[in-house]
């Protein structure tokens, strides 16, 4: 039987993952199986169990499990740590689950290395303070941004974020209804689920600097509302978060196999696709 793989989430069914791990593990003539698995919060815990009880190797996990993945782990990365979330879930030899986030690092790698945009000294605004704010505000910081402003629908998780941070110098807190006298930011981070929930979000044309970069942390429909308002407002570049996929997938694929994909011809092939 080929090693078992699985994301969980809810809703899970329109994941891409199994797509991009089926393909990576084509760049190597691996045979795996990959599944989708939908489990309600009140069911991770024991679907995650029974999947690693039958034999599974590793586990992305997705919205709304990753703060429930980090929980259940028996050890956890410096950068699940920090961010308390998990997107990756890997049992060791002994038995034990290892949490691993790869959010950041996806990310950054899709700005940098695909869309070659240069962060260090990016004034940045990052709308939304939960779990997918959490897994990447460390990583934009560490990627050069030079102050980075924190902005959610409720200000007290925000505000704990920042201090979970740890850098007032450089990391920011404004209240959601300034947002139209804030002014304008040269990197702005999507990281509500309001898409991803099928409501929209309103925000004033003025955050939008003349050279502005927009990105989404979701992708595909749910990015497609703060992209269209990126480009009504005169961003340079608005991009989705399919790249920041395509590269997370990567570092749990080289955390499970020991090997790094290609990710290129993969986030092509999922362009065109559409
Ligand atoms: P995720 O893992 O996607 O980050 P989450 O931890 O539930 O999910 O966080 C959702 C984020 O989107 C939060 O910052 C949330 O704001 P609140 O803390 O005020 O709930 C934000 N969010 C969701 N829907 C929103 C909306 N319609 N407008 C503004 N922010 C929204």
């Amino acid at each position: 039987m080929p090693a078992q793989f699985a994301v969980f989430g809810h809703p899970i069914a329109h994941s891409l993952s199994p797509r991009i791990h089926q393909a990576f593990a084509r760049q190597f003539g691996i045979a795996l199986e990959y599944r989708t698995i939908d489990a309600a919060p009140a069911e991770f815990v024991a679907a995650v169990r029974a999947f690693f009880a039958a034999g599974g190797v590793g586990a992305n996990v997705t919205l709304p499990h990753k703060g429930a993945a980090f929980a259940l782990a028996d050890e956890r990365s410096a950068a699940a740590t920090r961010a308390g979330s998990a997107n990756v879930l890997t049992r060791l030899p002994d038995g034990r689950l290892a949490a691993h986030n790869t959010d950041g690092d996806g990310l950054v790698r899709d700005l940098t290395e695909r869309h070659r945009a240069d962060l260090r000294g990016h004034d940045a605004l990052m709308l939304g303070a939960g779990g997918a704010a959490r897994g990447v505000a460390w990583s934009l910081l560490e990627a050069g941004v030079q102050t980075l402003t924190i902005v959610n629908r409720t200000p007290e998780t925000a505000d704990a974020l920042a201090d979970a941070i740890g850098e007032p110098a450089r990391v920011h807190t404004r209240y959601w209804d300034d947002l139209a006298t804030l002014g304008s930011y040269d990197l702005i981070i999507n990281a509500t689920s309001a898409g991803v929930l099928g409501g929209g979000l309103q925000l004033p044309p003025s955050l939008v600097g003349a050279r502005a970069l927009c990105y989404d942390l979701a992708y595909g429909n749910a990015a497609i509302g703060f992209l269209a308002w990126a480009k009504a407002a005169g961003a340079r570049y608005a991009w989705d978060g399919l790249g920041m996929l395509v590269e997370t997938a990567a570092d749990a694929f080289a955390l499970w196999h020991g090997r790094r994909p290609d990710t290129e011809t993969v986030y092509q092939a999922l362009r065109a696709a559409g």
